[in-house]
């Protein structure tokens, strides 16, 4: 169901800003969220009373389905401010389906996409103070939904909340990326939930990538669940090789997310002319690659992370560091998006959408 509230967007303003109380040069990535957040309910079948409040706690019930069942997906945007001070959205279209792809998936119904439009335009424009900008500056956006019935019945919530939130941004990893290969834990597997934006997805990988952490890697990138023998994504990100001149990552499936920034990758090596295979990789052939001296780069792609040069990984045992080359792939497509996303250059694919 897909269907309208068709009820007014309802408005409280904030009597006194937080903004002058932030300090804008040491954000701790999600820490901070801006003056006015999103609401809007499901129950009765029915999206009900879409507000915009100041940001602050929730009343829910301990025995809301969320809790218990885990019944969470979210999603991740960005909008940023160009140097006439325009705000920019990127891509938000591919959000909004992916938002209703999860809750499709977790037996969730999905959002309007007018509310959802509406909801994010305006929480925008009323928050536009708080989109810096400048290079690596942005807002994160974070809409999410959950089950809030109360009822520890396992079954599907009857009723549901939808909220955005809005967070003031800079890089989500400080320097370059460690990666583990899983070679025991899996993130997903056949038939599972990996494709959609599932809270839970999230949880699971905390405690592999603590221990990850403690043998100093900061990411781990999982690999199938079945054999653990070809590659897949780097939990908060989308990852891509490149060996000699061709860029390879897994293809779409229901064990990975269809990352916006891994499709628009893509869609800019393709411009680029850089070959790119969307096929299977093996985790022998990067190892085997790394050790001859054809493995060129690993990076990483995601909204939060944007693109995420990876300096080292880990197999077995065996740690495989990786040089920065000079014509580096992860450098050129992180400026050639944020050329676009910034409106510093032609956006020939139409992936910037103007708010105010
Ligand atoms: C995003 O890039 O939006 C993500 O989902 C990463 C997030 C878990 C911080």
């Amino acid at each position: 169901m897909n269907s309208s509230t068709a009820q007014k967007l309802a408005i409280q303003r904030t009597e006194k800003s937080r903004i002058d109380q932030v300090d804008f040069e040491n954000l701790v990535f999600g820490n901070i969220f801006t003056d006015h957040m999103f609401e809007c309910d499901y129950k009765d079948g029915g999206w009900h009373n879409p507000i915009i409040r100041p940001y602050g706690p929730l009343t829910i019930s301990p025995a809301a389905k969320v809790f218990h069942y885990g019944q969470a997906v979210f999603e991740g945007m960005k909008a940023f401010k160009d140097d006439q001070g325009k705000v920019w959205l990127f891509r938000p279209e591919e959000n909004y389906k992916r938002i209703n792809k999860s809750c499709v998936r977790l037996a969730m119904p999905e959002f309007p996409r007018d509310v959802f439009f509406e909801a994010l335009t305006t929480l925008l424009k009323m928050d536009k103070e708080w989109v810096i900008p400048g290079q690596g500056n942005s807002l994160y956006i974070r809409p999410f939904v959950i089950a809030t019935q109360a009822g520890v019945g396992a079954s599907p919530s009857t009723e549901y909340k939808f909220m955005i939130l809005m967070s003031p941004a800079q890089a989500y990893y400080t320097g370059d990326v460690r990666v583990e290969i899983a070679e025991h834990f899996s993130r997903s597997a056949n038939g599972g939930v990996g494709a959609a934006k599932a809270a839970g997805n999230y949880a699971a990988q905390f405690y592999p990538t603590n221990l990850a952490k403690d043998r100093g890697f900061q990411q781990i990138i999982w690999t199938d669940a079945s054999s653990h023998e070809y590659l897949e994504e780097a939990g908060t990100m989308n990852v891509f090789f490149r060996v000699n001149d061709t860029l390879l990552t897994a293809p779409i499936s229901d064990r990975i997310l269809d990352g916006v920034t891994r499709k628009s990758v893509i869609a800019l090596a393709k411009q680029d002319k850089i070959a790119v295979e969307e096929r299977r990789v093996l985790v022998s052939e990067i190892v085997e690659a790394a050790k001859n001296g054809t493995l060129k780069e690993i990076f990483g792609a995601g909204t939060a992370a944007v693109i995420s040069p990876v300096s080292a990984f880990s197999y077995q045992g065996q740690v495989y560091e990786l040089k920065k080359p000079d014509d580096s792939y992860a450098a050129k497509f992180k400026q050639e998006l944020m050329d676009i996303q910034y409106n510093r250059s032609e956006d020939p694919f139409g992936w910037r959408f103007e708010v105010c």
